[in-house]
């Protein structure tokens, strides 16, 4: 088939690549001119592992092209996926600026029926405002259909995800709408992943739904780890035991300083306003909200309980993305963990294997920050390591090495990298998220 994604972020490209794997022949659109040149040459603007070598493979196949002319996107297929940023506003609500931007260009530009397809995370019943837009400022009355399909992809794992989804939604009000999407995702259903047709306004929901809910994983798990190390229990042992108990899972359940990214805080933080605006009195999720932020503090004063005085010293934080395989430090926890030490006159000494660009748009003229392409290097003269992000590579390090390389062997772990046992036998102070602390080799209750 033949259709157009408006969008070239995470989303957007994913899905272009991944339905080009699937045979189909797509136009992605940016209003980005500088993305799409770089797209088009088969650079990938974002690192998602498995995206650079699918966008080179199907760019010298001829299935994906790449514009910034929005009339020529609209113009390739009568299916537009709707792949657009909805970041949050000042007052929390989803900023549905860009969605209503796009729709406004498909109205103006549409010559022949088109099947609308909402794929970026919207409040429920935007698909309503969607197609008044679109009725507004179209030039005929031409037909549309208007559809929510909502993406449950994660990032560093975008492209297995899309291929692989644990089911797909479609949100369809018209017979030609589900048809038309039933034959896009059959090759998903001839895996046998499910797909839940069901109505615009329940697919907008499932979404938010999901997110929130996982979110709320996230919060339950990290206050189970709080009250571990009040008592002395492992915070990895409690997961595992809850986790074995089907309708419970063990995904999910990592404790450590909380969520971050562009989705879980914008969209748990959306959901709560429509719930608000909905009357109906959702503080379950502002409890949720305020255990994630709280994660960050807690960090801090453990920092502080390890080193007690910061001032000049010299740390050295390991991991900037909001999660591990991907080079976004949207809403990352680390932001807030290294603007509150450089407040306090730390020298941090920064590693991470991906995000430092991104990261230096933020720091990059502090006399407190440094960065280091080694991770090693930037142990040297340092008088404890903090992590932030759980990249593989920094489990699978030396540690013989960690140690040799830093002035004292203090590691202030926010993500549970290393098993205590091993720390012990290594001779490391090491505290971790809902664990215990360990103290050159002695276990401190
Ligand atoms: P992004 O910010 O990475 O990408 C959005 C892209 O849309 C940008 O490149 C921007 O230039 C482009 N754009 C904006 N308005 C446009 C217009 N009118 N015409 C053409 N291009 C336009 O966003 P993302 O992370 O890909 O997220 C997109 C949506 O998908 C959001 O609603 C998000 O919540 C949702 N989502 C994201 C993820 C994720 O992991 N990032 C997963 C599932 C769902
Ligand atoms: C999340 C959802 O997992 C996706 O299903 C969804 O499509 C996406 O949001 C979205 O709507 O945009 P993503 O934010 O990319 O995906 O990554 P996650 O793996 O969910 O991690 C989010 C945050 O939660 C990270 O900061 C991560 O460190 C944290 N997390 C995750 C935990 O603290 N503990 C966990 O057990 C899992």
């Amino acid at each position: 088939m033949k259709f157009t994604v408006i969008g070239a972020g995470y989303v957007g490209l994913t899905t272009t690549v991944g339905f080009a794997e699937l045979g189909n022949e797509i136009m992605c659109v940016d209003k980005l001119p500088s993305r799409i040149a770089k797209l088009s040459k088969g650079i990938s603007p974002i690192f998602e592992p498995g995206l650079p070598e699918m966008l080179q493979k199907h760019i010298r196949q001829n299935k994906i092209h790449f514009t910034d002319k929005i009339e020529d996107g609209i113009a390739f297929s009568d299916i537009i996926f709707l792949c657009v940023g909805t970041p949050q506003n000042n007052d929390g609500k989803a900023d549905l600026s860009q969605i209503e931007e796009a729709s406004k260009d498909i109205a103006k530009h549409m010559k022949s029926y088109k099947l609308i397809i909402e794929k970026s995370t919207v409040p429920v019943n935007t698909h309503q405002w969607v197609k008044k837009v679109i009725k507004r400022y179209a030039k005929k009355n031409i037909e549309f259909d208007v559809t929510s399909n909502p993406e449950f992809l994660k990032e560093g794992s975008a492209v297995y995800d899309f291929m692989n989804p644990d089911r797909i939604v479609v949100g369809v009000e018209t017979n030609r709408a589900k048809e038309i999407l039933e034959k896009l995702y059959k090759p998903f259903k001839e895996k046998a992943i499910p797909l839940i047709i069901t109505t615009p306004a329940a697919a907008e929901l499932i979404k938010h739904a999901s997110n929130s809910f996982l979110a709320m994983k996230i919060s339950y798990i990290n206050m189970v780890s709080e009250l571990c190390e009040k008592v002395g229990a492992d915070i990895n042992m409690v997961a595992e035991g809850m986790g074995h108990d089907k309708r419970i899972g063990r995904d999910f359940l990592k404790a450590g300083i909380g969520y971050g990214g562009s989705c879980f805080p914008k969209d748990v933080k959306a959901f709560i306003k429509i719930a608000e605006e909905q009357g109906v009195d959702f503080t379950l999720l502002e409890e949720v909200e305020k255990i994630n932020f709280s994660r960050r503090i807690k960090f801090l004063k453990k920092i502080k309980e390890a080193l007690w005085i910061t001032k000049d010293k010299n740390i050295a934080l390991w991991g900037l993305a909001f999660k591990p395989d991907t080079d976004d430090i949207r809403e990352a926890p680390s932001i807030d963990i290294v603007r509150e030490l450089e407040k306090s006159g730390v020298n941090l000494r920064l590693y991470d294997p991906q995000a430092m660009e991104n990261f230096k748009h933020l720091f990059s003229d502090s006399k407190h920050v440094r960065y280091f392409n080694d991770k090693y290097e930037a142990l040297v003269n340092a008088e404890a390591l903090i992590i932030i992000t759980e990249w593989d590579e920094f489990a699978k390090a030396d540690l013989d090495k960690i140690k040799a390389n830093m002035k004292l062997p203090i590691i202030i772990d926010g993500r549970n990298v290393y098993p205590p046992q091993i720390m012990k036998e290594k001779g490391f102070e090491y505290y971790s998220i809902g664990r215990e602390k360990i103290n050159n080799g002695d276990v401190w209750k």
